[in-house]
């Protein structure tokens, strides 16, 4: 009996073996950057996605549209709604995308995403895997971007997280082995390091950070994480004005809380599912995740989305016009930057400080006694519409 169970997982184990190392071969292409300035139009995918998704997407459609009217016009950006990316749907062809969506979603080049629904070992859906997940490795898109900002406290986090590889990459791939023994795999590669350090050396390079940090569990994970590791100190020998140090998840997670330490961290490089934890506690101090935006960033496209979930209660109780669309909003402001409007980029994101941490003349709870989603977003028009903006916002930043 366990010789049979055994024969079977080194079966399933050697197709892994086969799939990953095809993909290393495929990651050491080292495909180029994709220009955007070379498309016209440059489509940008709006996917709703389930529960409160598609109300907050209309709302980060409207105010990309307010923002880039005259891109619009003139035919350099183009609106793509893609529909079909809903748990029914991904239900019904148990499919973690859809493969119509999964085409449309490849005509654009950057896409905007409403959360999606997880289902899990327990749940009405069959227990396909998450279409975030999906997306991410079929477009891959190997850098999860999350910035964490509280002026205020002096917090100025942003966080590299790897995306692709990590306790996530065979997430839906694990072994039953026999009734008694499941086994997960992790999965970390030299390419797949490299290319998300890389990335975050260069953004402390290019806006003057001198520190970049480290986040693994080396000292326990010793083989993936080593690796990671190992590959973070080859790669800052050749940033030789940048000090990089590291960290254990474990004492990361307190120091994050320790107001005397955690001003001193700026810019974070971390796998995968550490990456997963500490930016939602990251993003509490700013609010909760309901206010961050992530960016998923890969050679050829980008993904740009709220970090929360898709809130089902909310679907249930008739609250969806209270949903907050802060998340999306602060998605849609690294979009612009992405795609090269950074000035747009900017004044949304100095709007939505603001609107939504200083003055807060519409307050979203949730539910009848807050404003709507749509409210804010006109509250975030009208604010950018103020040729005063810069300096309405320095004045609050200096309190
Ligand atoms: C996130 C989410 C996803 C993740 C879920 C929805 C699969 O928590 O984007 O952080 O775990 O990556
Ligand atoms: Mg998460």
């Amino acid at each position: 009996m366990n010789r049979e169970a055994i024969e079977k997982a080194k079966r399933h184990f050697e197709r892994i073996l086969e799939e990953q190392l095809a993909r290393v071969e495929r990651l050491k292409q080292d495909e180029e950057w994709i220009d955007f300035r070379e498309l016209k139009p440059l489509y940008i995918g709006i996917v709703g996605g389930d529960g409160i998704g598609p109300y907050i997407a209309e709302q980060a459609q409207r105010v990309l549209a307010f923002l880039l009217a005259n891109a619009l016009e003139s035919g350099q950006v183009a609106f793509k709604v893609i529909e079909g990316l809903t748990i029914e749907n991904r239900a019904r062809v148990k499919k973690a995308i859809p493969d119509d969506v999964l085409e449309q979603l490849k005509q654009c080049p950057v896409i905007l995403k409403g959360p999606t629904t997880t289902p899990r070992k327990g749940d009405p859906w069959p227990n396909i895997e998450s279409a975030n997940v999906a997306m991410r490795r079929e477009l891959d898109l190997f850098a999860n971007v999350r910035p964490v900002r509280v002026p205020q406290e002096g917090i100025d986090w942003i966080f590299f997280r790897e995306n692709t590889e990590g306790a996530y990459m065979l997430g839906s791939k694990g072994i039953d082995v026999t009734d008694d023994l499941a086994m997960d795999f992790k999965v970390i590669t030299t390419q797949g390091s490299e290319r998300i350090i890389r990335l975050a050396f260069d953004y402390a390079q290019k806006n003057g950070i001198d520190r970049v940090t480290a986040v693994t569990k080396a000292n326990v994970i010793k083989t993936t994480d080593g690796k990671f590791l190992s590959v973070f100190y080859e790669v800052a020998k050749e940033y030789p004005d940048i000090q990089a140090d590291d960290w254990y998840i474990d004492i990361m997670t307190a120091k994050l809380v320790d107001p005397q330490r955690r001003t001193q961290f700026r810019v974070m490089v971390l796998p995968n599912l550490y990456g997963d934890i500490l930016t939602d506690e990251a993003a509490q101090f700013q609010g909760g995740v309901g206010t961050a935006g992530a960016a998923n960033i890969g050679k050829r496209y980008a993904m740009f989305e709220a970090i929360h979930g898709s809130a089902p209660r909310m679907v249930q109780e008739g609250r969806t016009q209270y949903a907050d669309p802060s998340s999306m909003l602060r998605a849609a402001a690294m979009l612009l930057n992405h795609i090269g409007y950074e000035h747009l980029g900017r004044k949304l994101d100095m709007a939505l400080d603001i609107c939504g941490q200083y003055e807060r003349k519409l307050v979203i709870t949730g539910r009848a006694d807050g404003a709507t989603g749509a409210a804010f977003a006109d509250y975030v028009m009208d604010t950018l519409k103020d040729p005063q903006l810069e300096s309405r916002w320095e004045r609050y930043q200096q309190g």
